[in-house]
């Protein structure tokens, strides 16, 4: 979908997103929604593209407005990627439609005079999102799919190492669902790969405000001295470090996180 917002077209940084409100004046649903941007363009004062599937009540209203109806939407908003500050070998990893979040950083990286090579994965064909945008714009594009519909047949964390070894990555952004960046940020680490990752997947699943305001985002991050901190995807993210990000314990708050609850010391103190 695109829009005509030229605040957020002005201001916006690759890896930002946006929060729309869904569901129109007197049916308006709490929640908005959290949409990471595809791209923002100088047309018509400055307009912004999103791309989201309408699969539930809140995107099928969205998916049906009309041209010139107008949108509650407030952006941009987040942590945008970090880029490198010479020029260095990208290795840009988008799962399935996470994906569309990482083209305007590949311009960006272009413009430091940045390798940009793309890799696409999803369980299957229909699932792949950009794969013409990526090999128009990357120096390489591989495209893997679990069952062989289109590209390489396989598993992305099995053929991952080949690939960064082929394309020398100096650094890895990655964008998509959390399983996967959960998989990239462990070889990224094990490659010692600085390795930066978008959670606008996880955002559009849990985000609520978009703003930090209603704690619906917050996961576990450990932090430079050590210790895990809850932080909020919408306001400390949505670009985080892999490598910190506390994966198996998403959903929880772990008991050693500063402020959270502590696990008992002692028998004693457990006792009532
Ligand atoms: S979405 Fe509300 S605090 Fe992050």
């Amino acid at each position: 979908m695109t829009v005509v917002a030229p605040a957020v077209a002005e201001r916006f940084r690759p890896g930002q997103f946006v929060a729309v409100a869904v569901g129109g004046e007197h049916t308006s649903l709490l929640a908005r929604r959290c949409l990471p941007v595809y791209e923002v363009k100088p047309d018509y004062g400055g307009t912004v593209e999103f791309v989201f599937s309408a699969d539930d009540p809140g995107s099928r209203w969205l998916a049906s407005r009309r041209s010139r109806d107008a949108l509650d939407l407030i952006g941009p908003l987040g942590r945008p990627f970090p880029l490198p500050r010479d020029p260095a070998a990208c290795l840009l990893i988008g799962g399935a439609h996470g994906s569309s979040g990482l083209f305007a950083l590949a311009d960006a990286l272009r413009q430091r005079d940045c390798k940009v090579h793309f890799v696409l994965a999803a369980p299957h064909a229909h699932q792949v999102y950009g794969a013409l945008s990526a090999q128009r714009i990357g120096d390489s594009s591989t495209v893997i799919t679990r069952d062989g519909s289109l590209g390489t047949a396989g598993m992305l964390p099995d053929l991952l190492p080949g690939i960064i070894d082929r394309t020398e990555a100096d650094v890895i952004y990655a964008a998509g669902p959390t399983g996967l960046l959960s998989a990239v940020s462990g070889i990224a680490s094990a490659l010692g790969i600085p390795c930066q990752v978008s959670l606008g997947e996880l955002l559009g699943e849990t985000g609520a405000c978009g703003i930090g305001v209603c704690a619906s985002c917050v996961l576990p991050v450990i932090g430079d001295d050590g210790h895990t901190r809850m932080v909020r995807a919408c306001v400390e993210g949505p670009v985080l470090r892999g490598e910190r990000i506390r994966w198996n314990d998403l959903g929880t708050i772990p008991l050693d996180a500063l402020g959270g609850p502590r696990a008992p010391q002692t028998a004693l103190e457990a006792a009532p």
